[in-house]
């Protein structure tokens, strides 16, 4: 949906994206097709910041009196040293994707971790005391197992090309998550576990031909998730498919991350069904 200028007033609030690059962003899609529905008079506009205004653009952007921001690559960890309150699950992921103006204060949320969990609703699983596998140990790893985790997953393990990044994350995590257990293997390890659900973080399957993991060989899996939305059907669920595994893509953590910063702005529910189509709409052309 087109934002036209007939629909900006002297009293449109304005909420945005920020950083660099920033022109292909999809939130825009998303979240001015949701204001309209709601009858909010708001906007939604990105911003191209670089990381050395970092801190002169979110003090400007308060000074503008902008309500508020998601925040996105390279500024989700730089973001921290400028904000006045930071929410639990953000400060466990160690990176924030959304802002709020609170009266002149920076409030930093991170929808990444809700956003995911919610979209695992079509699977139909119970996460509390589930055994999932995790492969990454990247940035959206952090939101995605701290989600798991929040969520009541009993045992995690994690799975990454570099080793060492695994032993860190899932040290972290622990420390974080004491009574549940938190695990680095190997690819040869996880196959020989028992996992209610298996879910790729990393980048690996966007380019349609690689998979992260060969599903034929897990001698027990319940059900598959991969983060990646585009391709909608990466290899890795199309072996899921053809071994008759329920599974997802990342287009249900894209769209939940975007309801849970409307509702985090707004403290209303988010239009779902209409930020859904608009996404698919979105998604649909490029
Ligand atoms: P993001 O923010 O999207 O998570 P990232 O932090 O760069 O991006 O993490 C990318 C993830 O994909 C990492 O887990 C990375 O593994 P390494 O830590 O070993 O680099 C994983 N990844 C990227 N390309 C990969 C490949 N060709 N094979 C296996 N894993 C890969």
């Amino acid at each position: 949906m087109r934002v036209i200028e007939s629909m900006i007033h002297g009293t449109t609030q304005i909420y945005g994206v920020i950083g660099d690059p920033i022109s292909h962003s999809l939130s825009p899609s998303l979240q001015n097709p949701a204001f309209a529905a709601l009858g909010i008079d708001a906007v939604y506009v990105t911003f191209r910041v670089a990381p050395s205004s970092l801190g002169d653009a979110l003090r400007g952007l308060l000074a503008l009196n902008v309500q508020g921001i998601n925040v996105t690559v390279p500024h989700k960890n730089e973001v921290f040293q400028y904000l006045d309150e930071v929410t639990d699950t953000a400060r466990k992921i160690g990176a924030v994707n959304t802002l709020r103006n609170d009266s002149g204060h920076w409030i930093g949320e991170n929808t990444d971790a809700t956003g995911f969990i919610r979209s695992l609703e079509p699977l139909g699983l119970n996460l509390s005391g589930c055994s999932v596998g995790m492969l990454g140990a990247g940035g959206a790893a952090r939101g995605v197992a701290v989600g798991l985790l929040e969520a009541g997953v009993s045992r995690l393990f994690i799975c990454n090309r570099n080793y060492e990044r695994a032993i860190i994350l899932a040290e972290l995590l622990q420390a974080s998550f004491g009574q549940q257990s938190v695990k680095a293997v190997s690819l040869e390890q996880l196959e020989k576990e028992e996992l209610n659900l298996l879910v790729n973080t990393t980048t690996v399957g966007s380019e349609r031909y690689a998979s992260p993991a060969k599903l034929n060989r897990f001698d027990n899996l319940g059900a598959v998730a991969d983060i990646i939305y585009r391709p909608s059907q990466t290899p890795l669920l199309l072996e899921a498919e053809k071994l008759g595994l329920p599974n997802l893509n990342g287009g249900g953590m894209l769209l939940y991350q975007g309801t849970a910063a409307f509702s985090f702005w707004t403290g209303r529910p988010a239009p779902e069904i209409i930020m859904c189509k608009a996404l698919d709409e979105h998604l649909s052309k490029i």
